[in-house]
């Protein structure tokens, strides 16, 4: 009980809905000796349950850092982070850990596959850590792997598989161990815009059907479209929150943009209208 946060309990003792992310006036400095750097200033910020968040900003604005925070990675330096209710902001880094395999998925740029395993071995990793009877864990992996629509490349290893399908091996083994919260650091930065698209349609396919949180950063204000809020960072600051307007559904618009045939060349898709760019219209979050 005393780690729930104040508004976790109404005086009368019931339950009131309460965010599954809430940071408090979140500060990170970096001490690097002689230079201090204040990578977070105060961050204030609440997420519910089943949102699905982009986060942008400039370079060094403190995207990254306040994902490791959310992730609990990394703690503040300064101010309280709630996670479902609970301070974590004190916790050991054991207890962080515990937290991180249970109830965080992480998905990063670069995919961070083990190069000599394979994709099903790579997917069961985390379950190892969780403690999974090892008569579960291929069971789990490879129900992971169906989800993003690879139950078929189980046995390939990381350089036999594509970006996307490396990148969609990422997120089943982030999703292995059922977590509530998926954070992903610009998952498609080293995609392109038709496979891109395609890691939305998964991102938003978990989002709507299984209730994942997403929270995602990202540096294109397309890829932030398929969000149903954006956040704004500069300079360590959180200088907008707003809700997505004309959000775009990845389902609708994969069938728009032209597809890769086996010869490496480009096809229009059956809908294709040959119009616009290749990730749909920019954003306009106003
Ligand atoms: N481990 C660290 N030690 C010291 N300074 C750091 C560390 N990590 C980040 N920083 C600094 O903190 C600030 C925020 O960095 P952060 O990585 O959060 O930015 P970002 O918004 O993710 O940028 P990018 O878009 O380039 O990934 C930057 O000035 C960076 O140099
Ligand atoms: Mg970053």
């Amino acid at each position: 009980m005393s780690n729930l946060s104040p508004r976790a309990l109404t005086p009368s003792g019931e339950k009131t809905i309460q965010p599954t992310i809430r940071l408090e006036d979140v500060h990170k400095t970096y001490d690097l000796g002689e230079v201090k750097v204040n990578a977070l200033r105060g961050v204030s910020l609440e997420i519910r349950r089943g949102e699905f968040v982009a986060v942008m900003g400039a370079s060094g604005s403190g995207k990254s850092t306040l994902m490791n925070i959310l992730g609990c990675l990394d703690k503040p330096t300064r101010g309280r982070y709630y996670l479902d209710g609970q301070d974590v902001s004190a916790l050991t880094k054991n207890e962080l850990a515990k937290i991180r395999n249970q109830r965080i998925g992480f998905v990063f740029q670069q995919f961070n596959l083990l190069a000599r395993t394979s994709a099903l071995e790579n997917v069961e990793l985390p379950t190892i850590y969780a403690g999974v009877p090892i008569q579960e864990r291929e069971k789990r992996a490879r129900e992971s792997l169906e989800l993003v629509g690879l139950a078929d490349r189980a046995e390939h290893y990381p350089s036999q598989l594509s970006g996307g399908q490396q990148q969609r091996v990422a997120i089943a083994r982030a999703l292995v161990n059922g977590p509530s919260i998926l954070l992903a650091d610009e998952p498609t930065g080293n995609l392109d815009s038709r496979t891109s698209v395609e890691i939305m349609e998964i991102l938003q396919k978990l989002n709507k059907e299984k209730g994942l949180t997403v929270v995602m950063v990202t540096h294109e204000a397309d890829i932030a479209q398929y969000a149903q809020r954006a956040l704004e960072f500069r300079d360590g600051k959180m200088r907008r929150d707003v809700a997505v307007q004309k959000r775009l559904i990845a389902a609708e618009v994969l069938p728009t943009l032209p597809s890769v045939d086996a010869d490496g060349v480009e096809v229009l898709g059956k809908n294709a209208d040959g119009k616009g760019s290749a990730k749909g219209p920019a954003i306009s979050t106003d």
